[in-house]
């Protein structure tokens, strides 16, 4: 990793930047967590030999991870909390008192640094150190407690073409309006200079 290093936020949002509800999602989308699963994780043929990719998440974000799915597999898993989070029965996965220190503390080994959330996290590390975020852009009205904001008024952002996010990712990802359970969604990517 360089010494600076850059974020790429991944997130699911509705058009009103609703991104959760309840502590948790606001949808059950499988397809979309596969998605999110397989860019977070890296394509193996394409991670340099010896890394993996890192996720960084605030502590309500990792409490709301079913136990049996964390820490999230095949990624260094990093947790930010003030109050403490005992993380020490999980492998691959280290706690931070400020989302700084979790910057800072990328192990050597990381290729690509994800922030996964949630709200707080995204608040505080879009506006500094997110260059990319990958956005599914949820079109239906869903009802959430949990916002982003609206980063893409914000005149430093550009939607890159379906082909960048394509070759950004290594495959070939759908593109267009995608329908799962009734709910529909695109698969957005979004970059700045930083
Ligand atoms: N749609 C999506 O893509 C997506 C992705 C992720 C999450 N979500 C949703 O987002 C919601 C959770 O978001 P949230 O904002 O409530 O929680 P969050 O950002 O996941 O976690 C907040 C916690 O992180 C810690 N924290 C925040 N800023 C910190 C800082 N600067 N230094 C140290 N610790 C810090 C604090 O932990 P302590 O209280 O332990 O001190 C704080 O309570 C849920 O509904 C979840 O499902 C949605």
């Amino acid at each position: 990793m360089p010494t600076s290093p850059r974020l790429t936020a991944i997130v699911a949002a509705t058009v009103e930047g609703g991104i959760g509800r309840d502590g948790g999602l606001p949808w059950r989308l499988p397809g979309e967590m596969k998605y999110f699963a397989r860019v977070t994780t890296g394509e193996a043929s394409t991670l340099p030999t010896g890394s993996r990719n890192a996720v960084i998440m605030g502590r309500k974000t990792w409490d709301g991870i079913p136990p049996k799915f964390r820490p999230l597999k095949d990624r260094h898993n990093l947790v930010v909390s003030r109050a403490g989070v005992d993380v020490s029965n999980n492998t691959n996965t280290t706690a931070h008192g400020s989302l700084e220190d979790a910057i800072t503390l990328l192990p050597e080994s990381t290729h690509r640094a994800f922030l996964i959330g949630g709200a707080q996290l995204y608040d505080q590390a879009l506006p500094r150190y997110c260059d990319r975020v990958l956005l599914t852009r949820v079109l239906d009205k869903i009802e959430c407690d949990a916002f982003l904001a609206d980063f893409t008024s914000d005149k430093s952002w550009r939607q890159a073409s379906h082909k960048d996010l394509c070759e950004w990712v290594g495959w070939e990802v759908p593109e267009g309006e995608v329908e799962e359970k009734g709910t529909k969604y695109r698969f957005e990517m979004w970059v700045r200079d930083l």
